[in-house]
């Protein structure tokens, strides 16, 4: 049994019709229902559906052998898992950002609120900028404007939520997009099941997937 983890959610949708055309159907997942596990025994493949931030953990742990995760998470949470593919879709950025008059207080450590503590902590040391983080769960955006931090670190997508708060990029850190992730035993183990869907996500890739 081959189990994947997908992200839920729309990208998690898009990924899933990716394996359908790489041969790994399970129509029951279309069924409008809140079950977060589907087989089809027949073709040996499991799904299920975790939160985005999740599917890595899955993956590395080897409950999941293969799964779909951001970027994002990859570069923040560092799994010991294998990185196999660009799939080129949930595309966005990891920027700095800040109020539009934002002017560095150079004297003292910059304020950073992030959910993404550590691609902040790397970036920043890359730069030889001294910071003091500032973890945040979510709404990140409003740290700013009350003054609680300098800047945030955050993933940018189309750049409304930074607008409708007054907020500007001010450095992109580096861009984001899914990625097929392996769990390191099962990608040698299950190789040939692996290296199908593979093969296949990168024809999708070259014919233009959308
Ligand atoms: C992300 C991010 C921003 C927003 C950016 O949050 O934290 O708030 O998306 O998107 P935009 O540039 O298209 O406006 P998300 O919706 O993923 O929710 P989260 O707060 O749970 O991370």
């Amino acid at each position: 049994m081959l189990n994947i983890a997908l992200p839920k959610g729309r990208l998690g949708e898009k990924v899933y019709s990716m394996f359908e055309k790489a041969g790994f159907r399970c129509p029951a997942i279309y069924e409008n229902n809140r079950k977060l596990i589907f087989e089809n025994a027949e073709l040996g493949i499991r799904y299920f559906w975790v939160k985005p931030s999740d599917v890595a953990i899955y993956v590395e742990r080897g409950a999941a052998d293969i799964g779909v995760a951001g970027k994002d998470i990859l570069l923040e949470y560092e799994p010991d898992v294998y990185e196999l593919f660009d799939l080129d879709i949930g595309k966005c950025s990891m920027a700095v950002a800040g109020m539009a008059d934002f002017c560095d207080p150079s004297h003292r450590a910059l304020r950073v609120a992030t959910k993404f503590t550590n691609i902040a902590k790397k970036y920043y040391k890359s730069q030889g900028r001294e910071i003091d983080i500032i973890h945040l769960n979510g709404s990140i955006e409003i740290a700013p404007i009350l003054g609680l931090s300098d800047v945030i670190v955050d993933i940018v997508e189309t750049g409304t939520t930074l607008k409708e708060n007054n907020l500007e990029v001010i450095e992109k850190i580096v861009p984001i997009s899914a990625r097929l992730i392996a769990n390191k035993a099962s990608f040698k183990f299950k190789n040939q099941q692996i290296e199908k869907i593979l093969g296949s996500f990168k024809e999708q890739s070259e014919a233009g997937n959308d």
